[in-house]
């Protein structure tokens, strides 16, 4: 089989990979600098961002203060978070919110005085902080940027797929040239010639069999970012949100956690509380509540828990949380009188592309912000409401130093790079990625041992046989990112022999303070762009 040339080369000074909120919000500005492109793989508004709920959390109420939002962020980061990055992300979360409304993102407002943002409680804060818009903050924030990318400029293209980054030696050591990228309409290959690269792909919640994240949640960002060479850190810590609707396979559907927020309470199937003996009841920390329900659910085989909503009055469900209370009805329940049935779901990785505190990774000219990255904000847990916080202060971080970055001498004319080839696909993409998610599921959940972690990697290393090492099929390609993203959440998941935020093992369950440390792991494959 001989090598593929790339069909054409396209000429930008910013490539941008994704159009959620990390990705346009960070486009939008860079604009400023130079020419921007934003290739997304599916519509434009297709992003984790769109299906955002609870909302933004910052410091914007008087009452609140920004040692008690760093101060709670690091209680849930459970010892590892970098609590300068912390610093910065409460201390200039404040503006970037300002920033949206100034974009014209429709947040909510108080009934009583419509200049004061309405502001919910979720898990694990002090105080009421979390920004929102009804419970479709995401879909808010999503359509403000939209518009804003518009207005400056950017060019978004739909339905291409970020393949593999493009990376050259140069006298800095590793660069990134940009990307190759499939054009879904036609498969045309395109080398995407770029001074700098900023990776906004999201997360990997697909990689699970149960998840509240959309289809586009495949990892391909860090799988791509592995196979470049770049640091990826942290992997083992994926939160599980604790109340996803049930049956959650199909189509996810999150109960947004401020639904705890504003009162309703969790119970078994014999309809007795379960919460009580824990701290804060039902608005503990979000792992603690997921195990809550894990344990509940495994101690008397249920496939599911209730969530109570009736201690919220009618009115109020319905001006707090109309898209909820719609898709329930569609679902053929009617909160708050009726009670949803919830599970716990994979739903926001903490670790990803190792990044310092303006988004530059280990491979000069490449960016990463978002859930893509791991730029120690959440440590060993994320605190509710702080991921798209982040995303907002870092994309704006990441502008500021790419204003340095193509000030610097350009390098001229690349040679383009050649692909490995694709090899015939012999299975299927669909079939491989379910049986992905399930040996996650069972052996790299939200409770882990030792033996369900080897018998996971045993299961993964036999699933390599069937998987190829590279496709330039975007489903197939997905699910090569997905087994990657899985070996490398299995093999973080090994490394840590104790019990820190959510990784949680029966085999070492206490912390140890010598652990207090990322994992970190850099390639042992090849990239299959030359
Ligand atoms: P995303 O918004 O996921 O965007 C990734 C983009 O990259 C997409 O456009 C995708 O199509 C594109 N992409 C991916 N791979 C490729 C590729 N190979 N080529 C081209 N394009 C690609 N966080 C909060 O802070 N508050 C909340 O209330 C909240 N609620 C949530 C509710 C749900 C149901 C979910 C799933 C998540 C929630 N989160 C919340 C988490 C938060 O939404 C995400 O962490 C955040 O939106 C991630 O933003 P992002 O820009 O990094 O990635
Ligand atoms: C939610 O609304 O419960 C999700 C909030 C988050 O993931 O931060």
């Amino acid at each position: 089989m001989s090598t593929r040339a790339t069909d054409r080369v396209v000429e930008t000074d910013v490539l941008v990979l994704g159009s959620g909120i990390a990705g346009l919000s960070y486009a939008i500005k860079a604009a400023a600098y130079g020419t921007v492109t934003v290739i997304t793989k599916k519509e434009d508004s297709e992003a984790n961002t769109n299906y955002a709920q609870g909302g933004i959390a910052a410091v914007m109420d008087p009452t609140d203060s920004f040692d008690a939002h760093i101060a709670d962020t690091l209680q849930a980061g459970d010892g590892l978070c970098d609590v300068d990055a912390v610093r910065l992300l409460v201390e200039e979360g404040p503006a970037r919110v300002r920033e949206l409304i100034d974009y014209g993102v429709r947040f909510s407002y108080s009934t009583d005085d419509p200049k004061e943002l309405s502001l919910a409680r979720e898990g694990g804060h002090s105080a009421r902080r979390i920004v929102r818009a009804d419970d479709l903050t995401g879909r808010a924030i999503e359509a403000g940027l939209l518009d804003a990318a518009d207005r400056a400029g950017v060019r978004i293209h739909e339905h291409y797929f970020a393949l593999d980054l493009w990376v050259v030696e140069s006298d800095r050591g590793p660069r990134c040239a940009g990307a190759v990228v499939v054009d879904r309409h036609g498969g045309e290959l395109v080398a995407v010639h770029a001074r700098v690269t900023y990776v906004a792909t999201g997360g990997c919640g697909q990689a699970y069999r149960f998840t509240t994240n959309p289809s586009i949640a495949t990892g391909d960002g860090i799988a791509m970012a592995y196979r470049a060479g770049a640091a990826i850190a942290n992997m083992e810590f994926i939160q599980f949100h604790p109340t996803g609707l049930y049956p959650v396979e199909g189509r996810p559907f999150l109960i947004s956690e401020t639904v705890r927020g504003e009162g309703a309470i969790l119970r078994n199937l014999d309809r007795q509380p379960f919460m009580q003996n824990h701290g804060t009841a039902e608005l503990a920390p979000r792992d603690e509540v997921a195990r809550a329900i894990d344990a509940e659910m495994r101690n008397t085989g249920a496939s599911h828990v209730w969530l109570d909503c009736s201690p919220i009055s009618r009115e109020r469900f319905e001006e707090r949380f109309p898209n909820i209370l719609a898709t329930c009805r569609e679902r053929g329940f009617d909160p708050p009188e009726d009670m949803l049935p919830v599970v716990p779901a994979a739903h926001y990785l903490c670790g990803g592309i190792q990044t310092d505190h303006w988004g530059r990774t280990a491979i000069h000219a490449l960016l990463a912000v978002g859930e893509v990255a791991c730029t120690g904000v959440h440590g060993a847990n994320r605190l509710a409401s702080n991921s798209l916080l982040e995303a907002v202060v870092f994309g704006e971080r990441a502008a500021e130093v790419t204003q340095d970055l193509l000030a610097e001498r350009s390098p001229g004319a690349e040679e383009p790079p050649i692909m490995a080839p694709t090899p015939p696909v012999e299975n299927s993409a669909v079939e491989l990625r379910t049986e992905i998610g399930k040996i996650l599921w069972d052996g790299a959940g939200i409770v882990r041992d030792d033996d369900g972690l080897a018998r996971a990697a045993g299961q993964l290393e036999e699933l390599g046989r069937r998987v190829p090492s590279f496709s330039a099929v975007p489903e197939m390609g997905e699910t090569v990112n997905l087994f990657q993203v899985a070996q490398l959440i299995v093999e973080s998941a090994r490394r840590r022999h104790e019990s820190r935020g959510l990784h949680h093992t029966l085999t070492y369950p206490e912390t140890d303070p010598a652990q207090q440390r990322d994992t970190v792991l850099v390639r042992e494959v090849e990239s299959p762009v030359g």
